[in-house]
């Protein structure tokens, strides 16, 4: 957790006067259902206790004006009424897709003093960028005092993210960022954005391991495989007789009848996607009935099927989830989020964590030479404005 306090210096030293609201948003990391927000599917990810945060002001004017603090306090300056992109500080361009699409929905946004701090690993994996969306909506929200539900904030900066930033990510990193509730994953329906809070079992700890391999082909491979989806499932409505939208509208057991009557490739992705939304619904009901066992057993299944159906897998992600299954208390593991690179989440019993981080990390380094990161994470809530300080 970064004090608050900094930040709100930090913000004075620059701009001159006290910040008037600093705003929060976590990064997140999903137990379960990968590859399958894009397809109308299922996800259950939760909110993890790294984020980021941004100190802000109103200016009377239309400009704003953004520091970055994490990258040696670089300023990158906006004037509202033609926001266009700053390539030479990328990091702004999440900021001005979000003020972008929110002016576009109506939302007059005032000119403001950004200052912004963070700690999600950057590039592991772990939507650092969707955190910094999100934050960046919450911050015009309150800044702005204008109504915006949660729901249509994370579609908001999804849409910042396809459109502006010019990535085509699913709903799922900025709905969680979003709407997280603590101690809780959030079991979510990426068709119609209903979502229902499922308490984490009692006697577990969710760890995230970062396999330090850096994603690669993430956004060529990513696009590759939604083409593939949409093909599986432009395929299957003619072979079914029925509408199907999205491979959210086909059965593991429709699947399986009509699997030949498809290129082979595009039938394993589709398979992985029908099983794995098979598998969200079942891992939360073990997670409501606090069936440890059964739960880690699907998020291994999970990991396989990425691996050899929809191969969004890597050697070193495959190495981190073998190691980490050889460990006495951890109940499953997989490759998290997008793959290719970046985490896997762990489900470890309580008492086990420390032996668990201290041998995963030994046994990692030595097959493949990389010294992981290692956090074991709690469940955090979603984004927020923090209270004022106490002093
Ligand atoms: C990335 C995307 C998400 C989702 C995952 C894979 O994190 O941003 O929308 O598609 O990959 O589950």
């Amino acid at each position: 957790m970064i004090a608050s306090h900094n930040i709100r210096d930090e913000f004075e030293m620059i701009f001159g006067l006290p910040p008037t609201l600093v705003v929060r948003a976590p990064g997140r990391v999903n137990l379960i259902g990968e590859h399958t927000d894009y397809n109308d599917g299922f996800v259950l990810p939760i909110a993890i206790d790294r984020e980021t945060y941004i100190a802000a002001r109103r200016r009377a004017d239309r400009l704003v004006r953004m520091v970055a603090l994490d990258f040696g306090s670089e300023m990158s300056e906006m004037s509202l009424d033609a926001i266009t992109r700053d390539d030479a500080h990328r990091w702004s361009n999440y900021l001005r897709g979000v003020a972008l699409m929110l002016e576009r929905r109506g939302r007059r946004l005032p000119g403001a003093e950004m200052a912004i701090r963070g700690n999600v690993p950057i590039g592991a994996g772990l939507s650092s960028s969707a955190a910094l969306q999100v934050c960046a909506a919450t911050a015009f929200r309150a800044l702005g005092g204008f109504d915006l539900d949660g729901v249509t904030l994370a579609r908001v900066c999804q849409k910042a993210d396809n459109e502006f930033v010019g990535i085509q990510s699913g709903i799922m990193d900025q709905f969680i960022s979003a709407l997280a509730r603590a101690d809780h994953a959030l079991l979510i329906d990426c068709r119609d954005l209903s979502y229902e809070s499922v308490p984490l079992p009692r006697g577990a700890t969710i760890v995230v391991c970062d396999t330090m391999k850096r994603r690669r082909l993430v956004d060529s491979e990513y696009n590759a495989r939604r083409a593939e989806c949409e093909q599986a499932a432009r395929l299957l409505a003619t072979q079914l007789g029925k509408p199907v939208r999205a491979l959210r509208d086909v059965s593991p057991s429709e699947l399986a009848r009509c699997a030949d009557a498809l290129p082979p490739i595009v039938a394993r992705r589709a398979r992985h996607v029908v099983t794995e939304n098979a598998r969200v619904l079942d891992a939360a009901a073990a997670a409501r009935r606090g069936d440890l066992a059964a739960f880690g057993a699907l998020m291994d299944a999970s990991h396989a099927s990425l691996r050899d159906d929809y191969a969004v897998s890597c050697a070193e992600l495959d190495a981190m989830v073998e190691i980490a299954r050889q460990q006495s208390g951890c109940f499953g593991a997989r490759l998290t989020g997008a793959g290719f690179g970046g985490c896997t989440v762990n489900l470890v019993e309580d008492g086990a964590v420390p032996t668990f981080v201290a041998n995963v990390a030994q046994a990692y380094a030595a097959r493949t030479g990389r010294e992981p990161q290692i956090y074991p994470c709690r469940a955090s809530a979603g984004a927020g404005e923090l209270p004022p300080p106490s002093f």
